[in-house]
């Protein structure tokens, strides 16, 4: 099958590489590029793009006419920190926006959809350690509200509709190539352009939080892996665990100062986001997408350490 797909949201920092990556599997020019701001890296990745707000179902329409997607990615979200400034826009673009979606995707027959969850799926009463894929989930944070409700829809529209849709719940993403768009976990990105550029760095989280977190060419290699595992491989609807590294602040600190010795870790102390990181897991168990569709991650610390610093110097 000839595939066209849709990415919507594909200016942030999964679908800035999720493009590329897909562009090179699919060809430029069946890969579209959609969202509501005009992308930076448009000469470098030449193909089409389309202005997209995933809230207005008449331009969805419209694209969804246009191209006849066989496959849509639907990363448009606003994430745990920033949501929690505006709790109701939060809600609607991350679950109309998803409903819209699920809905054009039954009416022009989407082979696939994919949709990213979270971490934020679980709250205080999740065991911490080594989080099972079932287990109380009771998040208190709007986007993991959202994203618990979301993984809820897709689950639905596969059971009673048939629709294909596939979701990782992704961890802390660390990537060098697109910021990252107000998360809890996005010290772990800042951390490394401040060690560069200043040789300290002011956690807003504090030395001991340990947080799930993943290296982006494993999370965008996993999403592919995933939509390309035949359907009935997939036993989970809702949305997959998918684990790659765990660590603190201090422990990231101290791979950095292999790399720049004199490197210092300071804390802000006082900061919402810390209460978010403490109703989260610390890691994850991800041995269902292990056993489904032979899930491996490629960086640990080390590696993404050493690969981050590489390419922020150039
Ligand atoms: N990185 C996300 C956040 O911190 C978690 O999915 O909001």
């Amino acid at each position: 099958m000839k595939e066209k797909i849709l990415v919507l949201g594909s200016n942030g920092q999964i679908g800035t590489e999720l493009v590329s990556a897909l562009r090179l599997d699919y060809g430029s020019d069946n890969v579209i590029a959609c969202d509501i701001r005009r992308p930076d890296y448009e000469i470098k990745n030449a193909g089409p793009f389309e202005f997209v707000n995933v809230l207005d179902k008449d331009i969805l329409k419209v694209i969804f006419e246009k191209y006849k997607p066989t496959q849509v990615y639907l990363l448009a979200a606003l994430l745990s920190a920033t949501g929690e400034q505006n709790p109701k826009l939060a809600w609607d673009l991350n679950m109309n926006g998803l409903l819209n979606v699920l809905d054009f995707a039954l009416v022009y027959k989407t082979a696939k959809v994919y949709w990213p969850s979270s971490i934020a799926v679980f709250g205080p009463n999740s065991p911490k350690n080594n989080t099972p894929q079932y287990c109380t989930m009771d998040p208190n944070t709007v986007y993991g509200i959202s994203k618990l409700a979301g993984e809820r829809w897709c689950e639905y529209y596969h059971q009673k509709y048939g629709l294909d849709v596939r979701s990782i719940r992704y961890p802390g993403l660390i990537s060098w190539k697109a910021a990252p768009g107000g998360g809890t976990t996005d010290y772990a990105v800042h951390i490394f352009h401040e060690a560069l550029k200043k040789g300290n760095y002011a956690s807003f989280l504090s030395a001991t939080t340990a947080l799930p977190m993943m290296y982006m060419d494993d999370a965008i290699r996993g999403t592919i892996e995933l939509m390309n595992a035949p359907a009935d491989q997939i036993t989970i609807r809702s949305s997959y665990n998918f684990a790659g590294v765990s660590f603190t602040p201090e422990v990231l600190a101290a791979e950095i100062r292999k790399h720049i010795p004199d490197f210092k870790l300071s804390y802000t102390g006082n900061d919402h986001r810390q209460q978010i990181a403490d109703s989260w897991p610390s890691s994850i168990d991800d041995g269902f997408a292990k056993k489904d569709w032979a899930w491996k991650p490629e960086f640990d610390l080390a590696k993404m350490t050493a690969d981050m610093l590489i390419n922020l110097k150039k």
